[in-house]
């Protein structure tokens, strides 16, 4: 199944679409693109809210989306994307997980992380029994020391998200083929925010994987998206009858 694993496609919720038009914009061009399943997935600031309240303000902007949608899009599961903070394994995080599951999309600091983010990650992992993927992991590795950290996090059962927008630039490009090469990356995300400068654009993206690592790597990464969903991702997104790219 193909699946669109990050974006900020909920309206009048965070820096993403700005109304239910443009959420459905979006929507439309992630299904022509090929994705079959799309995780709304908000940025959620513990600093600036609790996650009550985030809960609610997102059931809201559902509510507002159901009203518009039409039948030309992804069948949609709502997370979040939860900033890192100090002690998180000591809340409970389960409403940001994607729904019906205990995956969190974790956004690391945009800083080098010391010792005490990557222990915390693995309480989470480890003693909290979250499914962690870590958000676009490509822009952290440019600062010091995250590279040997990212070593360390990798020896835990936790998943790895790279944005589309890496595949897409000659400056990025050998860098996220390389992530995915090594194993690191297994998941892939648009990150979409608008119809704009962050628009859709996982299909150009996993063309672009097709062509330099071939389509079987493309095959794996659906699948180990998928299973990371578990029963989920196929009761909501049942096998289409039309051939999707
Ligand atoms: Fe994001």
């Amino acid at each position: 199944m193909v699946i669109d694993f990050h974006s900020h496609a909920l309206p009048g919720l965070d820096d993403g679409s700005r109304n239910a038009e443009m959420s459905v914009g979006m929507l439309r061009a992630a299904r022509q693109q090929g994705v079959e399943l799309q995780v709304l997935t908000p940025h959620f600031y513990r600093w600036k809210e609790d996650i009550s309240s985030f809960a609610e303000r997102r059931r809201e902007s559902c509510g507002v989306l159901k009203k518009e949608l039409p039948g030309d899009i992804p069948a949609l599961l709502v997370g979040s994307e939860t900033a890192f903070f100090p002690h998180m394994s000591r809340e409970d995080l389960s409403e940001l997980c994607i729904e019906g599951t205990r995956v969190l999309l974790v956004e690391m600091p945009f800083e080098s992380w010391e010792g005490h983010v990557t222990d915390e990650i693995a309480r989470l992992s480890l003693d909290c029994g979250y499914h962690v993927v870590l958000a676009h992991i490509e822009r952290f590795l440019r600062y010091k020391g995250n590279a040997e950290e990212l070593l360390r996090l990798q020896q835990l059962p936790i998943h790895i998200q790279s944005n589309a927008e890496v595949f897409l630039s000659f400056m990025s490009r050998s860098l996220g083929l390389k992530l995915i090469k090594s194993g690191t990356v297994t998941i892939l995300g648009s990150d979409a925010h608008n119809l704009d400068d962050r628009r859709p654009n996982l299909g150009p993206a996993r063309e672009t994987i097709a062509k330099r690592l071939g389509l079987d790597v493309l095959a794996r990464i659906d699948s180990e998206a998928t299973a990371l969903l578990g029963r989920v991702a196929e009761m909501v997104a049942p096998p289409r009858k039309e051939t999707v790219k």
